[in-house]
């Protein structure tokens, strides 16, 4: 996730799940071998080999489009477990298939980048890239969907479909999920679920709602340019400063008197730069920040309202502005908005597999951002937190802190619910897909 301030507020355990449990079980009852993917991940052979998948690439974190190391690594565990793959897809991605290779697809996603920062936990496994770390779990999601695909292959045979395997590059503002996307790689898949690490939420918990969970988000910059001259003769400039003063104060009121007090917005302006002495008006001043909101209407909304106010009070102030939303370097990411169908699937499978009070399927939407929601502006798209939290720490550390240590033991949670929701998923969807042309129809 892209940045973060995730709170867990379990107000409704209660509520109406028990009508789901005898849903989940009759979906999965449809084979018996879908019920055990837990004791499968969690068994030494699957959970050892996804630990040591963890450490190694926590040892070797690697930025955004630059996961090199940690594509071959995938790569090479693909090959020893005879899954076919796609590579390379937007750099450094790899797309795996496990099944028949036919309709109906369903993909599941895990990212693969670090982060610029430095590690400050001391521990056997601690990164030895100076100033890069897993700071947001994504070592922890490859090998999470290593495992699935593992426990998959080995049930491939009842598989009736095809799971594709999404490992992503560049989830960290640099939206590798578009890249994917406009690869044309996913064009056939009908649905896609994938996970986060939550190091506040309880090892073998899980936490999401229907629709809006994660917040779209953008960022502008603009130059703001006056004409500079002596400090105490301000009339003979004019002054870019004071100008980009009434912007930062003018953007203010976007939120608190523009956007519905219900419909939660943010716009920060997070950086302001200009000057450098005290007896000088300099020529230009520039100002930044990101602008975050739930639905599509709203962010555009307040994108479209940042631009006229900075144009507008840049010629308040005599001044010339140019706006940039940085739409090629760093794409702004729609807000992560969770399917309301996927939703139910995502219950039915949790609570059977965790047990009704571990399953919080109305956690308090996230500030925060996704690019996992480039995957779902073409195709329905799941996404939930997934318990990590370490019960020795006093103090929680939150993504992106370098001090960031997770549960281990939470992971094979992640894998068998990956295994799970994609199984259960292809094997509520075969009955409507009409007329499905077997690989082998021609040869028989
Ligand atoms: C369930 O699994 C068994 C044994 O692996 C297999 O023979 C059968 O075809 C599967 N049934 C379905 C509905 O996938
Ligand atoms: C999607 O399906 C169509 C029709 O079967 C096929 O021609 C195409 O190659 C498929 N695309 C991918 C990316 O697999
Ligand atoms: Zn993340
Ligand atoms: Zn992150």
């Amino acid at each position: 996730m892209s940045s973060s301030s995730s709170s867990f507020k379990f107000k409704c355990f209660q509520c109406f799940f028990m009508l789901h449990v005898f849903a989940a079980t009759s979906i999965l009852s449809d084979n018996s071998s879908f019920n055990n993917f837990l004791d499968s991940a969690k068994s030494p052979e699957v959970f050892d080999w996804m630990i040591s998948i963890r450490r190694k690439i926590h040892e070797n974190p690697e930025l955004g489009f630059e996961e090199f190391e940690t594509s071959e690594l995938i790569r090479s565990e693909l090959d020893k477990m005879d899954i076919p793959y796609k590579h390379p897809v937007a750099i450094t991605g790899v797309i795996g298939f496990i099944g028949t290779g036919l309709p109906p697809f369903v993909a599941l996603r895990a990212d693969m980048d670090a982060l610029p920062i430095q590690e400050m936990v001391e521990w056997e496994h601690k990164s030895k890239i100076a100033g890069k770390m897993h700071a947001c779990g994504h070592d922890a999601h490859v090998a999470m969907l290593l495992a699935a695909a593992k426990i998959l292959k080995h049930h491939e045979k009842d598989i009736q479909g095809t799971v594709v395997l999404v490992f992503q590059p560049a989830e960290e503002g640099n939206g590798g999920a578009k890249k994917i996307v406009n690869s044309g790689a996913l064009e056939n898949v009908t649905a896609i679920f994938g996970l986060h690490i939550a190091p506040e939420l309880p090892v073998g918990e899980v936490a999401s709602r229907s629709g809006p969970i994660l917040a779209g988000s953008g960022r502008f910059e603009a130059k703001i340019s006056g004409k500079g001259g002596h400090a105490a003769l301000p009339q003979h400039s004019i002054d870019p400063i004071l100008a980009a003063s009434n912007m930062v104060i003018s953007l203010q009121y976007l939120v608190s008197r523009e956007a519905d007090p219900l419909d939660s917005q943010v716009v920060t302006v997070s950086k302001f730069q200009g000057g450098s002495a005290f007896n000088v008006i300099p020529d230009y001043v520039t100002i930044g920040g990101t602008f975050r909101a739930f639905s599509k209407q709203s962010f555009n909304h307040l994108r479209q309202r940042i631009e006229q106010i900075i144009i507008g009070q840049a010629a308040v102030h005599r001044c010339n502005a140019i706006i940039d939303f940085l739409d090629e370097v760093k794409p702004g990411y729609p807000p992560t908005i969770n399917n309301g169908d996927l939703h139910e699937d995502f219950v039915n499978v949790a609570v059977n597999m965790l047990g009704i009070n571990k399953v919080n399927s109305a956690v308090t939407p996230s500030m925060g951002a996704e690019d996992f929601s480039f995957y779902q502006e073409v195709m329905p798209g799941y996404w939930f937190w997934l318990g990590v939290q370490n019960a020795l720490h006093k103090r929680l550390e939150s993504l992106h802190s370098p001090y960031l240590e997770i549960n281990e033991d939470g992971l094979p949670y992640g894998a068998a619910l990956h295994a799970s929701l994609a199984s259960s998923y292809l094997l509520k969807h075969q009955q409507n897909v009409p007329g499905v042309e077997r690989r082998y129809h021609g040869e028989i």
